[in-house]
């Protein structure tokens, strides 16, 4: 990977996580074979792929398919133009995903397409697009296109797109067929800094390297031994490849089974199955299809293409999804080593601990063997992962039982468990307890009570979700049995009951809505129509130029920073003589080097840049090594020594705050009317609390910076990735001790940001800057994505507390609530947070009588930031919670109480801001239409009926979201230049959200010439300074109205040259206006309206006015594992007249996405020790291509229209986002149902995220219901809960 960006400058190849979870550096490799004399293709993690393992193999990264320079592919083409490019971070990514699979299947089926993007995470989009542009491949069937189609109009279109000719595709090298058939196949030897590389050509030569290094690791897919190199520091001197000893990948077919060679990979294993089974009685391949399953799920397509069989097997994960099923499958082992060869069962004995197997280090797996089942002989496996899709499961079984034929009595049966222990796990005794025993109920419910007792879990096991897991096992057993029962009854001629209904894990129909008509509108103008984001065709072809893309200069060095292991101590002590004498390394900077402030203060608190005396985080910045590379720099910082002397009491949860009254102040307080004397006069009172989890930004690309001393005056110049360079750059100033005008930031795009890089973007260049005004060389500093996890922060969780007062007819007279918000360390921006959720604690309704507190909490965790939304999807996460348990406190349709409490009419909010709802209650009234709410509610009912284990939720959310900041300016520079092209700047920054493409239509439509005249070249301090942050949903209102009035005087100042002649062209009236001595460059101004908000009196004008909107989603919930599928999302949105539909649209998926990985999936998790466990994909899940709703459809509400921004459009960045709860909703919906089959009926608590394991608990199962809770304070968790 570091090849393709440092030495060949290929820098398409993203490095977005660098473990192989996130797929931004999908490449594609192909290999020739030299038996079958066939070229393959497969896709790839480029960040997991050894430079010497492709020895022999064609790399073909984004750039080898297409550019812009020659001719883009047509997979380029279709994500851009079907909008599925918004930061671009993820695109090329994504596209050499789905050039792979077209490499090998020109025409895939969409469940093709969703395999293939599986592994490929994005934070922007929402997947929708990308799904959708990917699907244009699929072969259309005959008679099969929907009439209503051609009526909807469609954001792209398709007819323009380029064809697919396979015929086309760059051929492999013949150099390297030659070379595969014509090579000496000797023993290969790479030698590097610190590693010796060997890779054998045949077996003998195998055996007895490994004899002669048993503790050498073999290196096959690399996706164990790789990450345990990159995250965990461990060195391997010599690693032994044998990729090329033909051994380890032959198939052999035997009567009794198959064996297959170690080192194939997990998609060569699954083919060769799928292959097989068709040739084969059923009975003969219930092991085969088992195994099918479990590899289809297990990681992502680029895992499989390169994971081996041997490698998962020797790898002994404790919750490897092979391993249970190639154990209760009764699989075999071929190994070999000095002492010859030998089969090894894998039975209870073979897994031995965490990582350990009962093989000797020098053995080697040559293959495996995987036997026929027999008539009588069943396997079923399952897993329970945290998202669907590439992640490794929480909990993964196999379960094989075979009876005597014609009889339900059990002659032999194995179940084997996964995530239940160090190693995988057999429940033999509860196997001891089926055996020869009648299949029945009875035998079955003694199994469950055997399997409860073996499998037991401590309190405090590693990985948490104790009561989860060990229900799971049960599950698991009862699905089998169902199974087995359906099975059983096919066998003896019982009557087969149908199981619950399983849904299709694929994608289905995406619509859209109307975009304004331009009936009256010039073709030319193009606002109000679906344009391409402006640098999609870039991003997708890998041309975009990001941060960390810009080249190295001569002498530059990289910084990685050292931060505190422990959350509350002194510093003791600070040793850097080690790191200082390594290669490289050139210098440590810390907070003494600092020659100007070495605090930033926000709110009255001072938050050191470096920590110099005391640490009160696990992850806070001590010091920072600088080194020539990347590598260096971080052998550097491993070898800084740190003592420290702990302090007592650390405060990390929100309880431990409040008792201690940890808090940053001010707090803050509203009220309207007087909620206890409300209280008196209700009909029922009624108290509940919620808890939210925070959650991480998760841009693609993670904080990236470059300080370049300029080399006189002390000037420098920054190219950072940041959502506010003149936050940046008055920071590096004051830091530096030197005025503003010596500091330019750059700001050319952003992978993603979401308000995650204003704060602490700036905090990271200060330091960044430090290292380049000492050394006087450029500093890079790009954090690897668990540092960035593990330092920066991201949304404040909260614990909410209210009281509710209501009437039997289900208005709400009073609510009184109370707000924790779990700050961190330091102050940021805690306090605006706080305030905004209190601002919008009354969501939609209209609550005569309410009172809100809320505080900032802080604790010794590393310190929360801003995160689209900023506290509000925290805020009205509470209100429609709360108004959720009055409704089931009454026995009444939610979406009833939420009706009756709801604004109406000329409206005044509980801070005495005056609007109208009326546009709220129309997205409220139209989503229930476009969903359909009634009719499917009653199926939803009718659905839950009929089915025990599966249960359908349904919701209805509305939102009112208010937009824009307090001292809100913009402005903006636009030139024009001789030949008639314009450059415009404007202090927004571009993150994904289009602001640039969406202000090149305002440029155009103002200036009356086409867009494609236009170019927005970057950011920059010294063209526009002092700017506002992109933030809050405002960047478009106020930097369109700049760029407007900019374009209006230049227009202006050429209507003399144009009255001179009419007929002219731009281009010949800009040269006029040039010969004529007129100004050709104009500032723009935009002065946003006087907002205020008065804590004292507890009014203001907060808002310039609001965006509402209203979603309905339905989905469906395994009651036995938590697991749920979004089976339709509704969405109607209030944006005024959309500047760009497309843009707009894509900004409303990507939120709601953003919003249900919030509300139901992502999970930050902390050790009792404050140590941040979840830090990169692999253990932080958000939303994948699996997650995205079956049917999902956007309308954006007509004849809108907003006097307070640009072309009476309105802020649609982050409103959305609060949306995703609406899945959230749904699934306590689903889950209240499901509680209700057990007899339990009233509100009941489920905390945020609904996580498969939060809905599965709160179901109350009898599994569930077995399990023994552990006595809070008996025992340490795993895992605290802040
Ligand atoms: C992002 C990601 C997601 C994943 N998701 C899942 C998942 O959902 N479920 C799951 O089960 N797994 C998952 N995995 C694990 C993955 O399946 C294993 O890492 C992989 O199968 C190991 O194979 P490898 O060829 O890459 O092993 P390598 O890393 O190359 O080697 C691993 C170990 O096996 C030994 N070894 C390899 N071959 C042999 C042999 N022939 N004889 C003796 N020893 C050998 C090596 O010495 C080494 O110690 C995931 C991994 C990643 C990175
Ligand atoms: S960078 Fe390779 S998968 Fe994330
Ligand atoms: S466009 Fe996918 S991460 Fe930004």
């Amino acid at each position: 990977m570091s090849l393709t960006v440092t030495s060949v400058r290929l820098t398409g190849t993203k490095y977005g996580c660098g473990g192989g979870g996130c797929g931004a550096c999908t490449v594609m490799v192909s290999r020739y074979q030299p038996a079958t004399k066939t070229i393959i293709h497969y896709s790839a993690n480029a960040c997991l792929l050894p430079l010497c393992q492709l020895h022999g193999a064609a790399v073909t990264t984004v750039e080898g398919i297409g550019s812009t320079k020659t001719r883009i592919h047509p997979v380029q083409e279709r994500i851009a133009k079907a909008h599925g490019s918004q930061c671009g971070f993820c695109t090329p990514g994504m596209v050499m995903s789905m050039y792979a699979l077209l490499r090998n299947k020109p025409h895939p089926t969409m469940e093709d397409i969703t395999q293939a993007l599986a592994g490929n995470l994005c934070r922007c989009t929402g997947y929708r697009p990308i799904v959708d542009g990917c699907r244009t491949f699929c072969q259309v069937q005959k008679g099969s296109t929907d009439e209503s189609e051609h009526e909807k109009p469609q954001l792209f279109d398709k007819e323009e797109f380029l064809p697919l000719d396979p015929t086309q595709e760059l051929i492999f090298p013949p150099e390297l067929i030659l070379m595969a058939e014509t090579g000496n196949p000797e023993t290969l030897t790479f030698c590097g800094e610190r590693m010796r590389w060997v890779s054998p050509a045949s077996l003998e030569e195998l055996v007895q390297l490994k004899a002669s290094n048993p503790k050498a690791p073999l290196v096959m897919g690399n996706t164990n031994i790789g990450p345990d190199i990159k995250f965990k520091g461990v060195l391997h001197p010599l690693i032994i490849s044998p990729t090329r000893v033909m051994e380890l990948f032959e198939v052999t077919q035997t009567p009794q089974g198959v064996w297959v060679g170690a080192g194939c990979s997990l998609s060569e294993v699954r083919s060769l199955l799928q292959k097989l089974v068709p040739q084969f009685p059923e009975e003969k391949t219930e092991l085969f299809r088992a195994l099918i399953q479990q590899l289809g799920n297990l990681g992502s397509q680029q895992i499989r293409n390169v994971a081996s069989l041997g490698g998962n097997i020797m790898s002994a994960y404790p919750n490897s999804d092979l391993n249970p099923v190639l154990a209760a499958g009764n699989c075999k082992l071929s190994v070999i080593s000095t002492g010859g060869r030998r089969e090894v069962p894998l039975n209870p004995d073979f897994f031995v601990s965490f990582g350990k197997t009962i093989l000797k280090p020098e053995e080697i797996v040559v293959s495996v063997f995987v036997p026929f089942s027999r008539k009588g002989e069943f396997v079923r496996a399952f897993r329970q992962a945290p998202r669907k899709e590439s992640s490794f499961a929480t909990v993964t079984t196999a379960m094989r039982v075979f009876f005597s034929e014609g009889s339900r009595v059990v002659r032999d049966v194995s179940i084997y468990y996964g995530g239940m222990g160090p190693t995988t796990v057999s429940a033999t005794k509860t196997c001891a307890a089926l055996v020869t025993r009648p299949w029945d109920d009875e035998t079955l419910s003694r199994a469950y009570d055997v399997l409860l007792d073996e499998l037991v879990l401590p309190p405090s096991a590693p990985g948490g979700k104790v009561e989860f897991r060990r229900s799971l096992t049960l599950s698991f057993l009862f699905k089998f049995n169902l199974e087995v029962l359906q099975k059983l009854r096919e066998m003896v001629g019982l009557q087969f009951l149908p199981l619950p209904r399983e849904i299709q894990p694929s994608l289905q129909e995406f619509q859209v809505r109307k975009y304004p008509s331009f009936k009256d509108q010039s073709v030319q103008d193009p606002v109000g129509r679906p344009i391409m984001h402006r640098s999609a065709i870039s991003q997708a072809t890998g041309e975009a130029v990001y941060c960390d893309d810009i080249p190295r200069t001569d002498g530059e060095l990289f910084l990685v920073l050292v931060t505190s292991s422990r959350a509350h101590a002194k510093i003791t002590g600070l040793d850097v003589s080690e790191a200082l004498r390594l290669p490289g390394v050139v210098d440590v900077i810390t907070a003494k080097d600092i020659p100007g402030k070495k605090v930033r203060t926000m709110f009255g608190y001072h938050e050191e840049l470096l920590a110099e005396s005391e640490v009160s985080c696990i992850g806070q910045m001590i010091c920072a090594v600088v080194a020539d590379t990347r590598a260096h720099a971080k052998r550097g910082a491993a070898a800084v020594k740190i003592s420290y002397e702990d302090l007592p009491d650390p405060v990390f949860t929100i309880e431990e705050a409040t008792e201690k009254s940890s808090f940053f102040e001010p707090r803050r307080v509203i009220r309207r009317g007087n909620v206890t004397e409300a209280f008196e006069t209700v009909d029922q009172l009624y108290e509940g609390e919620i808890r939210m989890g925070g959650q991480e930004h998760f841009y693609m690309e993670t904080q990236s910076m470059l300080v370049v001393p300029v080399g006189e005056e002390t000037e420098f110049k920054v190219y950072v990735s940041t959502q506010w360079p003149t936050s940046t750059q008055d920071a590096i100033a004051e830091t530096l001790d030197i005025p503003s005008n010596r500091v330019t930031c750059h700001v050319k795009r952003m992978g993603g940001a979401f308000g995650g890089k204003v704060t602490k973007t700036a905090v990271l260049a200060s330091i960044t800057s430090v290292a380049a005004w000492k050394t006087n060389r450029a500093v890079r500093c790009v954090l690897e994505r668990g540092e960035d996890m593990l330092i920066t922060g991201g949304r404040h969780p909260i614990l909410a507390k209210y009281k509710v007062g209501f009437m039997n007819d289900g208005r709400i007279v009073a609510a009184d609530i109370e707000y924790y918000t779990n700050a961190g360390n330091t102050v940021d921006e805690s306090v605006l947070v706080v305030e905004k959720i209190l601002l919008h604690m009354d969501n939609a309704y209209n609550i005569p009588n309410l009172q809100g507190r809320a505080a900032a909490c802080r604790t010794n965790l590393p310190s929360n930031t801003a995160f689209r939304g900023f506290g509000v999807p925290q805020s009205i996460m509470v209100v429609e919670n709360m108004v959720n348990d009055v409704a089931v406190v009454l026995g009444r349709p939610a979406d009833q109480i939420r009706e009756i409490n709801m604004y109406k009419g000329p409206s005044v909010t509980h801070y005495k801001f005056e609007f109208s709802p009326e546009n709220m209650l129309r997205c409220w009234e139209e989503c229930k239409v476009k969903a359909d709410y009634s009719a499917r509610r009653r199926a939803v009912d009718q659905f839950n009926q009929q089915n025990r284990w599966k249960k359908r939720g349904m919701s209805i959310i509305p939102i009112k979201y208010g937009i824009s900041l307090a001292r809100k300016k913009a402005a903006a520079l636009v030139h024009i230049y001789k030949d008639g092209s314009v450059l415009v700047t404007h202090g927004g920054t571009e993150m994904g959200q289009g602001i640039h493409t969406k202000m090149q239509q305002v440029a155009s439509r103002e200036l009356r010439i086409p867009p494609s005249k236009i170019y927005i070249s970057e950011t920059s301090t010294n063209t526009v300074p002092n700017t506002c942050p992109s933030a809050a949903s405002f960047g478009t209102d106020a930097n369109g109205m700049a760029v407007k009035n900019a374009c209006q005087t230049l227009y202006q100042r050429l209507e003399p040259v144009r009255q001179k002649d009419p007929k002219g062209s731009w281009e010949s009236w800009v040269n006029a206006a040039f010969f004529e001595k007129i100004s050709l460059s104009a500032t723009g101004f935009y002065r946003g309206p006087d907002l205020y908000m008065d804590w004292d009196k507890m009014e203001g004008q907060p808002y310039a006015y609001f965006t509402f909107g209203a979603c309905c989603c339905e989905v469906e919930l395994d009651c036995l594992t938590g697991d749920y599928r979004t089976v339709r999302t509704d969405i109607v949105v209030d944006i005024g007249r959309s500047v760009n539909p497309s843009v707009d649209i894509g900004q409303i998926e990507g939120a709601f996405m953003q919003g249900l990985g919030l509300y139901t999936l992502e999970e930050l998790k902390f050790s009792p020790s404050g140590l941040l466990y979840t830090r990169g994909p692999s253990q932080y899940k958000i939303p994948a291509v699996c997650d995205v709703p079956l049917r999902f459809n956007v309308y954006l509400l007509s004849d809108s229209h907003n006097p307070h921004a640009i072309y009476s459009s309105k802020g649609i960045g982050e409103p959305v986002l609060f949306l995703g709860s609406s899945v959230f909703f749904a699934i306590k919906d689903a889950v209240a149902a499901a509680r209700a089959e057990s007899g339990l009926v009233g509100p009941f608590s489920l905390d945020s995220p609904a996580t498969p394991e939060r809905a599965c608990l709160a179901c109350a199962s009898l599994f569930t219901q077995k399990i023994p809770a552990s006595k809070p304070g008996s025992y340490k968790p795993w895992a605290l809960n802040i």
